[in-house]
């Protein structure tokens, strides 16, 4: 299936799904992002892929009028409520989006009210925006729901993401604060400067959803994992979730150096089952999972929506 694309936020995963897309047969017809080093710049110039003509421009209500194109495909920011212009403005431009953004996979848990008026203003203006990704999006979530297909009754599940940080783009080794000592690391991560990663409670609240269970409590840790010099090589975060119906889940997330890749899901149930993965590289996947979702919301009622209304996932040419 060959689509026309704006990629909105041209940083590491922006870039990566571009380059991605291109060779899937998107078609890339406009490149947003504010950032002074990319601004003005030829697209195929900064991937080094040669020149596109395509300018990096920070002006995305001109690119998306001009270029009108099938999809856009998003990735400036973690949280919605610092990236509520940019979706608000794709909204009354009526188009369709689907965005990186980690909050947004299930943008009813955190920001409620601002969920509710962007999910008005796409429908109002027959837009479609969805939050996808390797994780939110898929392993701490999706991938869990699908295995329960092989149950009938669920007590527990457990999902494990364990994985080599230094495999990982540099966005992301920053973001867990690879290299701090553990006081700046506390610090860091206490004023917001690293976040760690994001989107545990959102995994929760799909997961519990999908499977027509109702949440009501989730609580979220993170720590430091200090190599012998006492320096952060990466950290360990978990969530613990319960529902209503008493069903407990418990999503683990282990990034560091050296770390060894693997996923795992393990379902306390009738019948119980534990799937295991070596490892699923993350910034691939996120640009695949973004893809084959990009292909997939075409056929999606105007709204702001979450994977559970889309058609299954599943890698679509
Ligand atoms: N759900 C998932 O599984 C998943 C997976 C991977 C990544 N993500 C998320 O995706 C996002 C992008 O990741 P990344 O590594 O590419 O981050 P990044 O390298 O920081 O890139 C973000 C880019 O967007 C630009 N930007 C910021 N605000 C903008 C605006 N208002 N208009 C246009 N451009 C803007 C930034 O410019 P400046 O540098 O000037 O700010 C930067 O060039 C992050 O929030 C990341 O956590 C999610």
């Amino acid at each position: 299936m060959s689509r026309s694309f704006v990629m909105y936020g041209f940083g590491e995963i922006g870039r990566l799904i571009t380059r991605t897309a291109i060779g899937r047969g998107f078609e890339c017809v406009g490149v947003i992002d504010i950032n002074p080093s990319l601004t003005g710049r030829d697209a195929g110039e900064v991937l080094g892929t040669g020149e596109m003509g395509v300018e990096i421009t920070g002006d995305a209500e001109a690119v998306i009028k001009e270029t009108s194109p099938d999809v856009v495909i998003h990735a400036t920011g973690s949280y919605l409520d610092r990236i509520y212009p940019q979706l608000s403005l794709c909204a009354r431009l009526g188009v369709k989006l689907v965005s990186t953004c980690e909050t947004l996979v299930y943008p009813y848990y955190r920001y409620p009210t601002l969920a509710e008026q962007l999910d008005e203003e796409a429908r109002n203006n027959n837009a479609t925006i969805i939050g996808a990704g390797v994780n939110p999006g898929f392993l701490f979530d999706y991938l869990p729901a699908v295995i329960t297909a092989s149950c009938n009754e669920v007590r527990a599940i457990t999902v494990t993401r364990s994985l080599d940080a230094a495999r990982r783009r540099e966005a992301f080794q920053r973001k867990i604060g690879v290299g701090m000592d553990e006081e700046s690391w506390r610090k860091a991560m206490a004023e917001g400067a690293i976040t760690g990663h994001v989107g545990y409670a959102e995994s929760a609240a799909l997961l519990t959803e999908m499977l027509g269970l109702t949440l009501r409590t989730v609580r979220e840790k993170q720590e430091p994992i200090l190599n012998q010099g006492g320096r952060a090589k990466g950290l360990v975060g978990t969530a613990e979730a319960e529902t209503k119906e008493e069903t407990r889940i418990t999503l683990r997330f282990i990034a560091a150096v050296n770390q060894e890749d693997y996923d795992e899901i393990k379902i306390e149930g009738e019948p119980g089952v534990t799937w295991r993965s070596t490892g699923t590289r993350g910034d691939e996947a996120t640009a695949a999972i973004i893809l084959n979702t990009a292909n997939l919301i075409t056929k999606t009622d105007p709204g702001l929506k979450t994977l559970k209304d889309i058609p299954p996932l599943r890698l679509q040419k």
